[in-house]
């Protein structure tokens, strides 16, 4: 699903160069739930960005499905982001001026989805992740842990093919972050790929196998025994 060879990121603003990842191998299989650990500046976040199409690396080969994403032009990347990729990120990224269910319908309405449809299809997925009723509420009129709901709710409407999140639990009491967790669980139980940056082991637990990262090299790639 994702192969990775020789990639390299060095940011560069002005004269202050900063090599991040140096030389990262991986591969992830379909229906994987994978997990990128590591201490902070490790370059955990500017992996995940390079294989989710966020960023351009500097250097390396990323394949995605079939497809070698650095042959794509701007607007294939778009495209392909918008099709087949879904995000979730520690600060939700929702849409305060709209509703729960606005913000779920987003990637259906940009894929020309009528309004209607969109929100019927919207409020099913509100359904099966247990927020009944939260259909008009306001991301303010939401607690964090529904909120990071919503953007999963919004990430897998158009039924990705992977799910790419980065720290989804960082914001969230132990009880939210359970429900987060056991949610993506239950997305990986149904096929799933999911790739997870994350700091806390025991949101791991889940994980068929974790990647370490340390100063922008992999130190440890290892299939999780589960017990
Ligand atoms: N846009 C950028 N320009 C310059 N340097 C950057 C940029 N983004 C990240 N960095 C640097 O790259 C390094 C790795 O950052 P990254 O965000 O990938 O770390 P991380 O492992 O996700 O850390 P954390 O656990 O704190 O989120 C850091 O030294 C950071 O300062
Ligand atoms: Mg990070």
């Amino acid at each position: 699903m994702i192969s990775v060879k020789k990639l390299t990121k060095t940011y560069i603003n002005g004269e202050i160069i900063t090599p991040v990842l140096r030389g990262i191998d991986m591969e992830i299989q379909k229906g994987e739930f994978v997990a990128i650990m590591g201490k902070s500046g490790a370059g955990k976040s500017t992996l995940l960005y390079q294989i989710s199409l966020l960023d351009k690396p500097t250097e390396g080969e990323v394949i995605v499905g079939d497809v070698d994403i650095l042959k794509l032009s701007e607007t294939e990347r778009t495209d392909f982001r918008l099709r087949k990729l879904g995000y979730i990120f520690q600060d939700y990224a929702l849409v305060p001026e709209l509703t729960a269910e606005e913000n779920v319908a987003i990637p259906l309405l940009m894929q020309g989805a009528h309004i209607d449809d969109a929100k019927k299809q919207a409020r099913q997925i509100i359904d099966d992740i247990d927020m009944v009723g939260k259909y008009t509420n306001r991301p303010n009129q939401l607690s964090g842990g529904q909120q990071q709901r919503i953007s999963i709710a919004r990430a897998i409407v158009q039924q990705p093919e992977i799910l790419f999140a980065d720290e989804p639990t960082a914001n969230l009491d132990s009880a939210s972050s359970e429900q987060v967790i056991e949610l993506m669980h239950d997305l990986h139980q149904k096929g799933q790929t999911i790739v997870m940056v994350t700091h806390e082991p025991e949101y791991t637990k889940y994980c068929d196998r974790i990647i370490y990262l340390e100063d922008g090299k992999i130190v440890s790639n290892d299939y999780k025994i589960n017990t």
